[in-house]
């Protein structure tokens, strides 16, 4: 589809809704609720506790898992549920049987969503999503969001996939490539490039149940280094504190030499 036909479908789409209005309407109805609830003296400690409870026990227990049985069971499980939901399942498996609860409770096929950087729109790929999810509810903040970021950049910056399945589903070798980027775009664009392959192919197939189990092993690797003590943060990238707005840090890589400013 040519980009003025994908506008004037967004524009049809939206056409009639005024979302600044609505948003307005919104917040003043929550607002004015809000005020009559404390009015009446009704916001106690235990009303906000109830709105809380999401957080209760988190993060959760978490107990080290065996990187290699990760990967090999979201190896097998991307052939069901590819990518994002192939991760949670390899470690939340042994999560499950070591630590029970909340691990057990969790509807891990909600994820599944991530296939293809979100349903294959190639956006960041569903792997690493997984990984942080995973990440975020085993690790308390201060160390979580520094793990998430070493997860993306050993992502972008690794020959992929370095993960070897003991029993794969497709024997031969394939090409190794580095994404330079955790867009699923990017990562299995050029992958499809270099091997010559489409994306219907068994060599992609295998490529991609690979990497998922490369993320789930990686994943293991930092949530086992960290409950052992030894986790050590690499740099961290911040896109609008450097330079004005959310970014890669590769700037070349899509602008060639002619990068933009962000208006500041
Ligand atoms: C993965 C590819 C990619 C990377 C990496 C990337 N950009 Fe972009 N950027 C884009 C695309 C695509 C656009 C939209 C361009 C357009 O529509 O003309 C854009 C737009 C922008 C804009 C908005 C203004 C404009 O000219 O469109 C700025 C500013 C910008 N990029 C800065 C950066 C900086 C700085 C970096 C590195 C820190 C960076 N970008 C890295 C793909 C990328």
């Amino acid at each position: 589809m040519d980009q003025t036909k994908q506008e004037t479908r967004i524009s049809t789409n939206s056409k009639g809704v005024d979302l600044s209005r609505r948003e307005m309407l919104i917040g003043a109805g929550a607002l004015m609720a809000g005020a009559a609830i404390s009015q009446l003296g009704l916001v106690n400690s235990a009303m906000a506790a109830k709105v809380s409870s999401g957080a209760e026990g988190w993060p959760w227990p978490y107990e080290k898992v065996d990187p290699a049985q990760a990967g090999e069971t979201a190896y097998h499980h991307w052939y069901k549920v590819f990518c994002s939901q192939a991760v949670t399942t390899g470690l939340f498996e042994q999560l499950r049987e070591s630590v029970g609860e909340p691990w057990t409770n969790f509807p891990i096929e909600s994820i599944s969503f991530g296939a293809g950087g979100m349903l294959g729109w190639g956006l960041t790929c569903g792997a690493p999503v997984a990984g942080a999810l995973v990440i975020g509810l085993a690790v308390p903040k201060e160390y979580s969001n520094a793990m998430i970021h070493d997860l993306l950049q050993w992502y972008s910056n690794t020959p992929m996939p370095v993960y070897v399945a003991q029993k794969p589903n497709y024997q031969g070798e394939i090409p190794k490539t580095v994404a330079e980027s955790p867009l699923c775009h990017l990562s299995v664009g050029k992958w499809m490039k270099e091997a010559d392959r489409g994306f219907g192919s068994d060599e992609r197939r295998h490529r991609c149940a690979s990497v998922t189990a490369s993320v789930a092993y990686r994943t293991a690797e930092l949530l086992n280094e960290w409950k052992d003590g030894t986790y050590k943060p690499g740099s961290a990238w911040n896109g609008p504190g450097t330079v004005g707005l959310p970014a890669q840090q590769n700037c070349m890589s899509c602008h060639g030499s002619d990068i933009p400013t962000a208006p500041r």
